[in-house]
């Protein structure tokens, strides 16, 4: 029999030896497979009808939004990735899917989120994070509110939870919360009525960045068991290492923490990971190098290398990628620091770098995150 893969292992064309026309396979992510003849015996006919209807079927059945809808993760809110299990953590890259497709589209507008109200609230600077969401609720039809925090009335002494009380009284759907206070996200979930999600509070916890790199690294690999992971760099204050812990070790990754040993805490031996000091130890057989900047704006009372030093030591170049395995891949969540942690054109290398994907994984995400925690909330209330 030939087989043809058009859209990974999603759509396929076949013919079987006593056939002349070519068949089409269909297998979308939770769904039964469509099987149908394209009606041709010529290739490049069957492939075209082949991807009309797999568009086709994208853009109706797929972006329908079903309020029955039921999800393995059932939750309103996403504060952190330390309680998820492998099912939820699944669900959240699952529904991810489509909405890959759906942003290759020209025309990105659906109306799945028609009239919901979602508010950005940035208390720390970002740009991958709020752009990402605000992004992801345009393209869902949600009306998006970026509020300006530095301009607000904490500035007169508001407290944040008055703010935010402030802001319930909107009847908003969605809270995106980025603070620097750990489990800030949790303590407003217990008192708004609305979805919190929580874009990073502290040195605690990222969920959405550790899910999008999750994505990323199935779309590459088509699997997490058995992968090595390296995560370099400032473990100590990096929220992004903490929650790619907790995801990637709950789906089977094994993980492996290199830096210095003021920027690694002890107590992240409890997370089952093992630590290494130096990167020629650290990155042996590891499929992934990620990268972490210093998180210079935690850091006090810690001594800190020059960024010469640091660079020689702990900064990723193709010489010490090269003791990970042949052909194995970089990340880096952003913003990078050119030169201290990670070399240029390397990070510009789109051989070995993923960093652009970790981006554009990041919206499919975050209008999967979106479409699930209002599901959730029209279905289970607050
Ligand atoms: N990765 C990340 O959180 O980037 P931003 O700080 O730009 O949102």
């Amino acid at each position: 029999m030939k087989k043809i893969n058009l859209k990974n292992d999603q759509l396929q064309i076949y013919k079987r030896e006593n056939s002349k026309v070519w068949q089409i396979k269909l297998k979308l992510p939770r769904q039964k497979a469509i099987r149908k003849s394209s009606g041709s015996k010529i290739l490049e006919e069957a492939k075209k009808t082949a991807l009309g209807i797999y568009d086709e079927i994208l853009n109706t059945k797929k972006y329908a939004f079903d309020i029955n809808k039921s999800y393995n993760y059932k939750k309103i809110h996403l504060v952190e990735s330390k309680k998820l299990n492998k099912k939820e953590i699944e669900c959240f890259l699952d529904e991810s899917e489509k909405y890959i497709h759906f942003n290759k589209k020209t025309i990105k507008k659906s109306n799945l989120l028609e009239g919901r109200s979602i508010f950005n609230l940035f208390f720390e600077d970002s740009t991958r994070t709020r752009t990402s969401f605000e992004v992801a609720a345009k393209r869902l039809g949600a009306d998006l509110m970026n509020v300006a925090l530095k301009d607000s009335s904490i500035n007169k002494g508001e407290t944040l939870l008055d703010t935010m009380t402030t802001i319930n009284s909107m009847s908003p759907d969605v809270l995106i919360v980025r603070h620097p206070e750990e489990g800030i996200s949790k303590k407003i979930s217990k008192t708004v009525k609305a979805c919190v999600i929580n874009a990073g509070d502290g040195s605690h916890e990222h969920p959405t960045q550790a899910l999008l790199d999750a994505l990323t690294i199935k779309k590459k690999f088509r699997k997490f068991k058995g992968l090595k992971i390296a995560i370099c760099g400032d473990i100590k204050h990096s929220r992004v290492a903490r929650s790619n812990i907790e995801i990637l070790s709950t789906l089977g990754c094994s993980i492996n923490v290199i830096g210095p040993k003021s920027l690694i805490p002890k107590d992240i031996q409890k997370l089952g990971v093992n630590i290494f000091y130096n990167m020629k130890n650290g990155l042996k057989k590891c499929d992934i190098v990620m990268m972490l900047r210093i998180q210079k704006e935690r850091i006090v009372g810690i001594h800190m290398p020059n960024e010469k030093e640091y660079f020689k030591k702990f900064g990723l170049d193709y010489k010490k990628l090269a003791y990970a395995k042949k052909n194995a891949f970089v990340m880096h969540p952003g913003p990078m620091n050119r030169g201290v942690e990670i070399d240029s054109k390397l990070a510009d290398d789109i051989t070995r770098s993923l960093i652009q994907e970790q981006v554009t994984m990041g919206v499919a995400v975050r209008m999967a995150c979106l479409e699930i925690l209002i599901n959730n909330r029209d279905k289970y209330g607050k």
